[in-house]
């Protein structure tokens, strides 16, 4: 078993370069099924999660070469055979759902098991399920999983409404729709910036996509595409979540290789709250700033990402003042909040939604349990601001979204270890 160990309270310096986007590599992965040819991608995030996704697709018979140090993976689908995925992996990982998509309209069907949820929320799939179907899959249910096949072998272009908006729903119907027959129109589409990166990619390969990026995207089906090289874009959430560490230890950093208008409403609510920010094309630098209270609610792109809410729900437990946090997409993201109050946080739980903060408050180190992804670095930026030594277990969680993070911070001079327990 392992663990972080920090010793707070320390102020950091210097720069620290952001990785590929982790929700960009894991949509190229599946994409990449859709041809019979090879596909380089670079600015690779060697995380847990998309390590996963290359398992799941070795496992169907593709065949992958990996350079960890040159963040470089070529992925060669040529040799898939099986259309039904590993159920432990597809378990491990919610993300394994838009496999389905481009195994169902390649292959003509697709056998999954339910993909598992996380604490974040109950994360259901029946906007995916609606769609297969208007795509004209048959879906069987059994043992917890479900079989789908195209009738009559291929799948056919149709209209699709997502109810409510869904990143993975519209990237598995836009891969989808490619090589279905005849025209798709989806409406109330997501416009995060992975979207239109993927359907450039795709287009370059030969797909016929219009519109990714705004809330309507047409895709005109063809019978086949070709392979291609592929650069994963920086991870938005990383930026954003540096930024924050800036700001929460009253540092002068710098944050390299990120796109800074890929964090939409975050910069201009963080300059609100009263942060100090130079922000360059390629690059952000934080300076020392008095952060007063400011409420969010979060927002599909271009609004508040629900990714950088923790971190910021930790920032606000520094700034003058009481702030609403109002989490609008997912019922399950607040109640990490409980570890951060056994710091000495002043957070107050008013429904699944909801917490009222108010700060400044002084934090103590504490032993804390990593319960996701981004609540877990939350809890790395705690222990770096708390008095005494922070532990954190279950930090699975943190390695499925960044990469070799204690090496990467201690670049910055925070006192942070990984321990190995055997
Ligand atoms: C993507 O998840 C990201 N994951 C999430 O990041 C991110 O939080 C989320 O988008 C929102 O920005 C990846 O890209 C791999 P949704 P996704 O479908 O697509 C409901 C991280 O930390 N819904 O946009 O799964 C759903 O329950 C992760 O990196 C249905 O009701 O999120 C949620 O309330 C966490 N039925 C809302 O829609 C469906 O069929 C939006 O979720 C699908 C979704």
């Amino acid at each position: 078993m392992e663990h972080f160990e920090i010793n707070g309270g320390k102020k950091i310096k210097g720069e620290i370069s952001v990785n590929g986007a982790k929700n960009a590599a894991l949509k190229i992965l599946p994409a990449l099924i859709l041809s019979d040819e090879k596909c380089r991608i670079t600015n690779f995030p060697f995380v847990e999660d998309t390590q996963r996704m290359a398992e799941i697709l070795e496992d169907l018979g593709a065949v992958s070469e990996k350079n960890v140090e040159q963040k470089i993976i070529t992925v060669d689908p040529g040799g898939i055979s099986k259309t039904k995925l590993d159920d432990i992996l597809v378990r491990k990982l919610r993300a394994s759902i838009l496999l389905a998509g481009p195994i169902l309209a390649k292959f003509g069907e697709v056998t999954m098991k339910h993909p598992g949820g996380c604490v974040i929320g109950k994360r259901p799939i029946d906007m995916f399920l609606d769609g297969f179907e208007k795509l004209g899959a048959k879906i069987t249910f059994d043992e917890g999983g479900f079989f789908m096949k195209a009738e009559g072998g291929k799948l056919k272009g149709a209209k699709i409404f997502f109810p409510k908006i869904t990143v993975t729903g519209t990237e598995t119907m836009m891969m989808t729709a490619v090589l279905a027959e005849g025209k798709t129109v989806l409406e109330n589409c997501a416009m995060e910036p992975e979207i239109p990166v993927l359907a450039e990619y795709l287009n370059k390969c030969g797909a016929k996509i219009k519109g990714a990026g705004t809330s309507t995207i047409e895709i005109e089906g063809v019978e086949k595409i070709s392979g291609g090289e592929f650069r994963v874009i920086p991870d938005r959430i990383e930026a954003g979540t540096f930024v924050m560490m800036g700001l929460l230890t009253g540092s002068n950093i710098k944050i390299t290789d990120c796109v800074p208008s890929h964090l939409g409403a975050v910069i201009p609510i963080l300059e609100k709250a009263g942060a100090e920010l130079e922000i360059g094309e390629d690059y952000i630098i934080t300076k020392e700033s008095r952060m007063k209270a400011r409420s969010i609610d979060t927002h599909e792109f271009p609004g508040f990402a629900t990714d950088l809410q923790s971190p910021y729900t930790l920032l606000m437990t520094q700034a003058e003042g009481q702030s609403l946090i109002h989490e609008t997409i997912y019922e399950g993201r607040l109640f990490f909040t409980d570890q951060l109050n056994t710091m000495g946080a002043n957070i107050i739980m008013c429904d699944p939604h909801r917490v009222v903060v108010t700060g400044p408050t002084k934090l103590y180190g504490k032993k804390l349990v990593s319960p996701d992804i981004r609540a877990g670095i939350t809890m790395i930026l705690a222990g770096m601001i708390a008095e005494g030594k922070t532990t954190i277990e279950n930090i699975y969680q943190i390695d499925r979204g960044y990469e070799k993070i204690e090496e990467r911070l201690k670049g910055l001079g925070v006192d942070m270890k990984r321990i190995t327990v055997a």
